[in-house]
């Protein structure tokens, strides 16, 4: 079956301001097919990972979820994250080629490797420059007993140049400040849900990330680095190795090599956010 294509349907749902795109994708779910984008210019109660708050204002970023109603099984979904974070790098690669990332005062990132992308992901959903965040990725699944009713995949990208709140301010940046150079939302947008369909038709061959793996890798901030692994059965330590086809993050312990599967793990750099 031709995959459908995800970037030219026409669904998509416009708010001003909502509490959550992700909520509202949920609370359109029932009626709604496959592709529907719901997008809003200012979110209220903004979710991030972890049941962390998304700071999100009025006209400065991107805040959309993608709905899908995918056939395949419930244990697939949390790949979907690094399917979107590949769409999300792919398009910021194209609409900031030809913009020099602006050097990060108190980064390290890069220095110590000058063959790394200027777009890196740090596993699984946040898309870095020079250390810092400049968008995440949230991705929800509803279930009718052992069968997905939909997957709502939630991005927020850091568009135009802000004041981080305090918390967030050493580790956050946005396309703006990070390439010097202004990027349209409207065109973000389109640009992602372009990626996003090439990406997923990709990911739907196989039903796993081998086709996309070797890229994620390539963009993987976390390769060849003491992280901890904040698993909520336990956190540990180790060396990130990279990550497997099933979008697991392979660490190296003294034990062994144990693989960290996204769901509702992170990971922290032991010597800093990355
Ligand atoms: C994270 O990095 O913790 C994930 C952040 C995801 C934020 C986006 S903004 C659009 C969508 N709606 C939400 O409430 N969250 C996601």
């Amino acid at each position: 079956m031709k995959p459908k294509n995800y970037s030219e349907m026409q669904n998509v749902v416009f708010y001003e301001s909502i509490d959550s795109t992700n909520e509202a994708a949920k609370r359109l779910a029932q009626g709604a097919t496959d592709g529907l984008v719901v997008v809003a210019d200012h979110q209220t109660a903004g979710k991030g990972r972890k049941g962390r708050e998304w700071i999100s204002p009025a006209g400065k970023n991107l805040y959309f979820s993608l709905l899908l109603k995918p056939a395949f099984s419930p244990d697939k979904a949390s790949m979907l994250t690094l399917v979107m974070a590949v769409a999300v790098k792919r398009a910021i690669d194209e609409l900031c080629a030809g913009a020099d990332a602006v050097p990060c005062s108190n980064s390290t990132v890069g220095a110590q490797d000058e063959n790394a992308e200027i777009l890196q992901i740090k596993w699984p959903n946040d898309i870095v420059t020079g250390g810092k965040k400049l968008a995440g990725i949230l991705t929800e699944m509803q279930l009718s007993g052992t069968t997905i009713d939909c997957v709502i995949i939630g991005v927020g990208v850091n568009v135009k140049k802000q004041d981080f709140p305090q918390e967030s301010c050493a580790h956050a940046t946005d396309l703006e400040t990070a390439f010097g150079k202004e990027i349209s939302r409207k065109d973000l947008l389109a640009k992602i849900r372009q990626r996003f369909a090439d990406a997923y038709a990709c990911f739907l061959e196989t039903l796993d990330l081998s086709g996309l793996l070797s890229e994620y890798n390539r963009a993987l901030v976390n390769t060849g680095r003491p992280v901890k692994v904040l698993d909520p059965v336990g956190e540990f330590m180790g060396e990130a190795k990279g990550i497997n086809e099933k979008g697991e993050l392979m660490v190296q312990t003294d034990a062994g090599v144990v693989n960290v599967y996204a769901g509702e793990v992170s990971v922290r750099g032991v010597y800093g956010y990355v």
